[in-house]
């Protein structure tokens, strides 16, 4: 049959009246056609879902298999009949001996071995995460293959392997992490706990994820979009593998929520998966609500947490907040009132060892380039193992700009030094918790508080379900989360604090009865819970943008990404804004990835940036885009307000010296035009000089840099840069840490790579008339009109380029506080676009004679307009050297 031209193509049932009118365009056929068809050539795999429940499987070379989606196939496999030993230390087995899956260990691995696809629901803390991995593998399943544990946050996929490796008494070579910037894993590794990301990445290399024996998907209840993509993923794998002879087992694990999705989901699962629930051995808690609801939640949680402390038993008191300034400030609030004795402060005896990690650093980024590292002396910094360093914040200087999400006035005015010390109190050991808190800090919450305190924990609902702290008895909720709000037309962004679910204030109770009965404290009505609370929070697909998504499955060869088995099915505007956004950026045309789309895919960061690096490897300008984009990537590098000022004055005035530096980093001419990502570039530098002198904390504190960000930058520099190697080995680059400003012609050439990423951001200058009060002084000022948006947006006083305020300008977001703003600001020239962004123009003819580009390093002129990416090319647009 002709309609056979690729092979490589996934489709996925269809029940959508939408896409079986489109079934022209399905490169795969309907059954019969495919049964009829004579031996065709195919060297990769057709799954295809057909519209009778059949899944068709053809593998290399003119053979065609037929398998029935029928339980009786997919439930012969027999248990295996290995017991793989494990010797755990005598506490460990008591405190395992507790938990309440231990008595269900058999019933588990029962239903496991005789089902393909299982789920188990259990409360948090009854101990899903830690053991279930060990009964895998106490069973025999890591004995050939790798048993896999994805987690939606890298939080829990770090502790979680920390912790399983240490009950099981092996090594993290054996019990390893992966997420997006680092990880353990060896050739060694048995259980692999990892981000739903990474797993997904690797589906692109391994589509049958052959390494594995099991997959155990933590924390479906969660809805990250990860996961979401993986159950629809694993839903038709599990089969196929099952057909190769070579089972891969399913473990969907969940807080007893919304399993409806899972289980009612015919697309998804034909045969309703087994459910084993767990019961929690969950003491009664006792729920307050406050009579009235107080807006100003966080004073509230601090008088409640007062009162608990000071007139309550003892019991640790766990607070959830919206977001990680929040934190720092109740707990910098609590940390005044209730301070440590000096004594406590003191207690610590034993010394930790701790190679200094900055030097090992530096050493793999030479190792990385290849270069002849002149060995340092390694650092060896005796760190105690309670001081006040680990008892300090997290980033003093960590804040974020205070359009967005910083405290309101009110709360910033409520001066810290204005509370009361309770002097005579027990002293309160009060810790951060919250995602981005580096993890040893995060491991300090398991950790008993010193003798004569009482434990209490600020945090974001990373408590809420992944993690479980102990003996919590109080809990304080302030019924809100923060949310990243997103609109999906225009891309507008916002954050937005809101009510969370009634399934989400459940769980925050629920922790508080985790060791003992306990009391949760609602600082908010029981009306307002009950009328105004929703049910279930939203997943996360249907609120964010899905274009790395979509790029992600159309490389993995889905057609029609409508019919994807999605728990939860994004809405059908994301996903058509996302498509047309591809388009533009020339990842897919007409609905197919380019050979552009598939170069762009390898790159583990958004689609726009992954474009800006395929491009710039043939424009000699890798380290900058690399580090551009590594930074991009990151959220809030600079930081527009000092925490560690003292007074309001002293908070202006640093915020203008940040400002006026932040110019100064500028620099002029095109670096100048290359405006806010011009900073990035020069902060990014000058902060690696200054880690390679030891004073990057220092250098980041004075200049307004977030210090964790700074870090995260350096780690992605260093996976693009081997990324880029591995599939482009004939590309020799050297990433030098300490990067030299780009010179004019560079800067010139970023702004142009800068455009090809973002042609769907542009927007351009308009002058609008500004309402004021008194109607006869209409002010009239310069804004921008940008994509999609009806209403002007505007350019930040911290955006380098507020005095220039240029015709055309490149954004890398727009975000609502109290006017719509700009983020990330370029200038480019409007005779660019036709060029770079051919997508957005009308041309009646394609452009036919490129202008040439320059290599800076060869000092070559080259006119070809084909690129490469390993053994691919693609069109290329030509920079601009006029
Ligand atoms: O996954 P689930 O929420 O069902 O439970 P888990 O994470 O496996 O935790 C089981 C128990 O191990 C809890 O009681 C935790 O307190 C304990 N645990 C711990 O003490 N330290 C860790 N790093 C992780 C878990
Ligand atoms: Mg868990």
């Amino acid at each position: 049959r002709a309609k056979i031209t690729d092979p490589n193509v996934v489709g996925f049932e269809s029940d959508s009246e939408e896409s079986s009118g489109e079934s022209d365009n399905n490169v795969v056929g309907k059954t019969e056609e495919l049964i009829e068809t004579r031996p065709i050539e195919v060297e990769s795999t057709i799954i295809e879902n057909s519209d009778h429940g059949e899944i068709i499987l053809s593998e290399t070379k003119s053979e065609i298999i037929e398998i029935k989606d029928d339980p009786k196939i997919i439930n012969i496999e027999k248990k295996p009949a290995v017991y793989v030993d494990v010797i755990r230390n005598e506490e460990i087995q008591i405190a395992r001996m507790k938990l309440p899956i231990l008595a269900e260990e058999q019933q588990i691995m029962e239903t496991i071995n005789e089902n393909s696809i299982i789920i188990i629901a259990g409360e948090t803390g009854s101990g899903k995460t830690t053991q279930v991995p060990q009964f895998l593998y106490e069973a025999g399943y890591a004995l050939k293959k790798q048993i896999g544990v994805t987690e939606p946050r890298r939080v829990a996929a770090i502790s979680m392997s920390k912790r399983v490796a240490e009950e099981m008494n092996l090594s993290t070579k054996e019990v390893s992490y992966l997420i997006r910037f680092e990880g353990n894993v060896t050739d060694d590794t048995k259980i692999k706990f990892m981000t739903d990301g990474v797993l997904l990445k690797e589906m692109q290399s391994d589509f049958l994820l052959m390494k594995y024996s099991v997959i155990i998907l933590d924390e479906a209840h969660e809805r990250s979009v990860y996961t979401d993509i993986l159950i629809g993923f694993l839903s038709r794998i599990v089969p196929l593998r099952h057909k190769k002879g070579d089972p891969l087992k399913l473990i969907i694990m969940s807080a007893t929520l919304r399993l409806t999705d899972f289980t009612d989901n015919k697309r998804l699962f034909k045969i309703t998966p087994p459910v084993i629930k767990v019961d929690a051995r969950q003491f009664p808690v006792t729920v307050h609500f406050n009579k009235r609801t107080n807006e100003n939640y966080l004073k509230e949680a601090y008088s409640k947490t007062v009162k608990i402390h000071t007139k309550l038993p003892e019991g640790g008191i766990l607070i959830f907040v919206t977001g990680q300034q929040e934190v720092n400030y109740l707990v910098r609030k609590l940390r005044r009132a209730f301070p440590l004795k000096h004594k406590d402060k003191m207690l610590e005896k034993e010394k930790e060892v701790k190679e200094e990690e900055t030097k090992e650093e530096v050493d793999h980024f030479d190792e990385n380039n290849k270069k002849k590292s002149i060995r340092k002396k390694k650092k060896v910094k005796i760190v105690p193992e309670i001081n006040l360093d680990d008892y300090s914040l997290p980033n003093d200087t960590e804040t974020i700009s205070d359009d967005e999400e910083g405290l309101t006035s009110d709360e910033e005015s409520d001066n810290i030094d204005d509370i009361t010390v309770f002097q005579n109190a027990q002293p309160l050991w009060t810790l951060p918790l919250f995602s981005m808190l580096p993890s040893h800090k995060q491991q300090k919450v398991f950790q008993s508080p010193p003798n004569g305190c009482r434990l209490c924990i600020v945090s974001t609902n990373v408590a809420e379900t992944s993690l479980t702290i102990p003996n919590v008895k109080y809990v304080v909720d302030c019924g809100k989360s923060k949310i990243k709000l997103y609109d999906k037309v225009t891309g507008l962004t916002s954050h937005v604090v809101h009510w969370t679910s009634k399934a989400s204030a459940d769980q925050r109770a629920g922790r508080a009865g985790r060791t003992g009965p306990g009391h949760c404290y609602r600082l908010y009505s029981s009306a307002v819970f009950n009328d105004v609370f929703q049910q279930f929070g939203t997943p996360e697909i249907q609120q964010k943008p899905v274009d790395d998504l979509y790029l992600q499955m159309k490389c993995m060869n889905i057609d029609k990404i409508v019919n994807f088995p999605f728990p939860t099915a994004p809405d059908l505007l994301q996903l058509k804004t996302a498509e047309q956004r591809l388009e533009v950026l020339g990842a897919l045309k007409k609905g197919q990835v380019t050979l552009l789309g598939r170069a762009i895919s390898k790159f583990p960061v958004l689609p726009r940036y992954g474009k800006m690096l395929a491009l710039s490897h043939q424009q000699d300008l890798l380290p900058y885009t690399i580090c551009l984009v590594a930074a991009l990537s990151v959220q809030e590098v600079l930081l527009e307000t000092p925490i560690l000022a003292t007074s309001p004055e002293d908070q202006k005035a640093t915020r203008q010296k940040w400002s006026a530096l932040r110019r100064q980093w500028a620099g002029t001419g095109n670096a100048l035009l290359l405006g806010d990502n011009s900073v990035l570039l020069k902060a990014v530098g000058a902060a690696e000089y200054a880690h390679s002198q030891g004073k990057l904390q220092e250098f980041c504190d004075k200049n307004g840099l977030r210090h964790k960000a700074v870090r995260e930058i350096r780690k992605l520099r260093l996976q693009l840069t081997s990324e880029i190697k591995k599939n482009l080995p004939e590309v020799d680059i050297f990433v030098d840490p300490r990067m030299e400003p780009p010179t004019d012609l560079q800067a010139k050439l970023l702004r142009q790579i800068l455009l090809s990423g973002m042609g769907d951001q542009i927007a351009k200058k308009v002058s609008v008339e500004e309402v004021t009060e008194d109607e006869d002084k209409a002010k009239f000022k310069y804004a921008y009109k940008a994509n999609n948006m009806e209403e002007p947006v505007f350019l930040h006083q911290n955006s380098v380029l507020k005095q220039k305020l240029p015709e055309f300008v490149i954004y890398q977001e727009i975000y609502e506080t109290n006017k719509i703003y700009m983020r990330g600001v370029t200038a480019i020239e409007p005779d660019w676009l036709p060029i770079y962004v051919p997508g957005l123009c009308n041309l009646s003819e394609p452009l036919v004679e490129p202008p040439p580009y320059y290599n800076s390093k060869t000092g070559k002129v080259h006119c070809t307009m084909q690129g490469t990416l390993g053994s691919q090319a693609w069109p290329l647009p030509p920079m601009d050297m006029a």
